[in-house]
């Protein structure tokens, strides 16, 4: 029985769906049998990162509604045989969700999948709570701002009194990974800082991923920005999969750049 894993945040555009192309990815890479899929109904945004938008026949909405099966709408990833994904419907709206559809859908994922990561839509409305609902283990994301920090703080209290794991009186896993970090901007103190986010949030850190331009790039080809081993946001998810699979890999510091004194120094060398 695999993991079920909902990616959320609370504040819109804060980087999920980038996260989940390449934990999928990350995860399938360390050998294990992953589905991503997209809950972000309306939207679907998932299968251009993963470069797959043409391949999309049917839906989610579609196997829940006994239009397809299963099988008939999971897609292979072209990159790596261990990771599958499954479309969000762009023609309906996130209401067309019905609780007693998710969990059969999520329970029939479990049991094929190692991992089954749901790409959860902005916001805390209905949409976001069919995607923590089932879930056993969420991670958040957000973006080193206090307006991002607010809303996944809203996000968390959600996940923690809707989430079916809570009702059953368990407790529901909480990672935080945060998106988009600056070290220029947190050593000149325009950015916050992990240790402030995490004291805010009081969740376990799973990882932090730097302000990096490959990853527009990369999403806009179609190639998830871990398949690049030059980008510091490519080896960034690296570590995270990692962890996610159980190994050990050290919190590296990339909130310390080669700015600041370094910089001067080098400039004083040139
Ligand atoms: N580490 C990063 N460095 C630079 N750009 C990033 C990074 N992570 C994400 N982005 C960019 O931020 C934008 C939003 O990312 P993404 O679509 O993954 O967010 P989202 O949380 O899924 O948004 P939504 O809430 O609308 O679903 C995209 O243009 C993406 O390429
Ligand atoms: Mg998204």
């Amino acid at each position: 029985m695999g993991i079920v894993i909902a990616v959320i945040s609370g504040k819109g555009g804060v980087g999920k769906t980038t996260a989940t192309a390449n934990l999928g990815l990350g995860i399938a890479i360390n050998e294990k049998n992953c589905i991503v899929v997209d809950f972000d109904i309306g939207q679907r945004n998932l299968d251009m990162i993963l470069g797959l938008e043409n391949r999309v026949v049917y839906d989610l909405v579609q196997v829940m509604d006994g239009e397809a099966k299963l099988k008939q709408a999971i897609i292979k990833s072209k990159v790596n045989e261990n990771l599958h994904f499954l479309a969000a419907s762009q023609s309906k709206d996130k209401t067309v969700l019905e609780s007693k559809k998710v969990k059969k859908l999520v329970a029939e994922l479990r049991e094929s999948y190692d991992y089954v990561i749901l790409d959860s839509p902005a916001g805390i409305e209905s949409g976001f709570e069919h995607t923590i609902e089932f879930a056993d283990a969420a991670i958040i994301v957000v973006n080193p701002e206090v307006s991002s920090i607010r809303d996944a703080d809203r996000a968390i209290g959600i996940l923690d009194s809707k989430s079916q794991k809570v009702k059953n009186g368990e407790e529901v896993a909480k990672y935080l990974i945060i998106n988009r970090i600056s070290a220029e901007m947190v050593q000149s103190g325009e950015m916050l800082k992990s240790e402030d986010i995490l004291n805010i949030l009081n969740i376990k850190l799973l990882g932090k991923v730097p302000e990096d331009r490959g990853v527009i790039d990369a999403s806009n080809q179609g190639k998830p920005v871990i398949l690049n081993k030059k980008s510091y946001a490519g080896q960034a998810y690296t570590r995270i999969a990692g962890r996610l699979c159980g190994q050990k890999v050290d919190m590296k510091d990339i909130e310390i750049s080669d700015t600041g004194l370094f910089k001067k120094l080098k400039g004083m060398f040139k």
